[in-house]
């Protein structure tokens, strides 16, 4: 039987209940912190507590939280990046410790998800030259693998700060972590490495640290455990899928999308396949990011919607195969996301914010719409004159047409122009001469 993306989710938050863990709401996309532009972890919005403030739902919480990494936007089309990804994560704020959270999360694998135990490696933190080594998550895994009757012998891997410390950026919480991996690969005996065939699936974080803006280490009050699992990757492994697009929420909305762009997934080819991916995730990210209450705009968390439309627009027309009728068609793709993805989601879908974020996607869309068709053109005409695309033509194109520069990059490449390695570092560099210029 296939696992659905709500079977395990429902598995998940309903094992965590059991065990005293109170469900509580995701927080936003938007970022609860003026550091960053959006929520990057489960954990990100729990911040204050795990630093000792009480929440109000008490000491052990669970959720799922949509985050967003800008760091993959242009990775999306592949087989596991994704704008908008979901996290499955439990808490304990100076509750359980590790002699809880390493045994829960065996049992939730190995009889809730029915990974066999045999398959599953972890790895623990070694130490570095400010925190001594973990001897205590080892022995509880010790003792869970014994405790299932499976020899430990090479399970347990003692790696440094680089793999098993983590922190949400470089200065706050911190701590060492136990990642656990399966493997799915063939071999009898496997000697475990960084390797494919070893997936890594869940994160516990045993967050006991602050680093101050000097870099100074201090001890937390309480201990916490913050555990992180990607639910589209375990749906993708628990169905042995290869691709995230293979899973049942995501193929489906990448279908539906199809359809209102006059295609089918059976009928395209690798770019088409590569386009379609982009615009499903960009439509579905887009929807999440304005129904946060974002607008499109030049800066910050507004650029980042504004390239997720202008994106999804131009591999719309790509799939289309013409500018007719494309606005209405990127209406009805959008519509389409939002009933899907609404599900789950009810501030995507049929809700006043989801009608608004639909209306705020279509109406950039609409805005660039003409720009887009200007920018393809010349990028043509250049590409027949054998133009090579640099720095320069990039600000040209983001100066004076609007269009966004690693768009018109990706197009370059598509209609065959040489692209100059260094046209990025050139056009920050008259980015940065047009705003020093206009501080006067
Ligand atoms: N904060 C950790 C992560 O994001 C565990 O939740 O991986």
């Amino acid at each position: 039987m296939p696992w659905t993306i709500e079977q395990i989710e429902r598995r998940f938050l309903g094992f965590m209940e059991a065990n005293g863990h109170v469900v509580i709401e995701g927080h936003s996309v938007r970022s609860p912190t003026d550091d960053v532009l959006f929520t990057t972890a489960g954990m990100h919005p729990l911040t204050p507590y795990l630093g000792g403030e009480p929440h109000p739902a008490g000491q052990r919480l669970t959720d799922v939280q949509r985050c967003v990494r800008t760091t993959d936007i242009d990775e999306v089309g592949d087989d596991t990046h994704l704008t908008v990804f979901e996290m499955l994560g439990n808490w304990s704020l100076g509750s359980y410790f590790k002699e809880t959270a390493i045994p829960l999360s065996f049992k939730l694998l190995t009889e809730e998800f029915g990974i066999d135990p045999h398959s599953l490696y972890v790895t623990v933190f070694a130490g570095d030259r400010e925190v001594p080594v973990d001897d205590e998550a080892p022995a509880i895994w010790s003792q869970v693998f014994t405790g299932a009757g499976v020899d430990p012998t090479g399970r347990i891997n003692p790696l440094g700060e680089e793999d098993n410390w983590w922190s949400n950026g470089p200065v706050g919480l911190c701590g060492p972590d136990t990642e656990i991996f399966v493997y799915v690969g063939e071999e009898g005996v496997p000697v475990f490495g960084d390797k494919p065939e070893f997936v890594e699936i869940w994160n516990n974080v045993f967050m006991t640290y602050d680093r101050s803006k000097d870099g100074e280490l201090t001890s937390l009050s309480q201990r916490n455990v913050d555990t992180g699992m990607g639910l589209e990757r375990i749906a993708m492994f628990l169905n042995q899928h290869t691709s995230v697009w293979q899973t049942d929420e995501l193929a489906e909305l990448a279908e539906a999308v199809a359809a209102t762009l006059g295609t089918s997934t059976a009928d395209l080819d690798t770019d088409g396949t590569r386009s379609l991916r982009i615009v499903t995730d960009h439509l579905r990210a887009g929807l999440a990011i304005a129904a946060a209450g974002i607008q499109p705009s030049a800066s910050r968390q507004g650029y980042v919607l504004r390239k997720l439309v202008r994106r999804s627009l131009r591999h719309a027309e790509l799939l289309k195969g013409t500018d007719e009728g494309l606005l209405a068609a990127y209406a009805a793709a959008a519509e389409a996301v939002s009933q899907v993805v609404g599900r789950r989601w009810p501030d995507v879908g049929g809700s006043p914010d989801g009608d608004a974020a639909r209306a705020v996607l279509n109406k950039e869309a609409g805005r660039f719409a003409k720009t887009l068709k200007s920018g393809v053109e010349h990028l043509h005409d250049l590409a027949e004159h054998g133009t090579t695309f640099d720095g320069d033509l990039a600000f040209n194109f983001a100066d004076t047409l609007g269009y966004p520069a690693e768009l018109a990059a990706e197009e370059a490449s598509r209609v065959g122009m040489a692209v100059d390695p260094g046209w990025e570092a050139r056009f920050e560099e008259l980015r940065e001469e047009q705003r020093a210029r206009s501080r006067g």
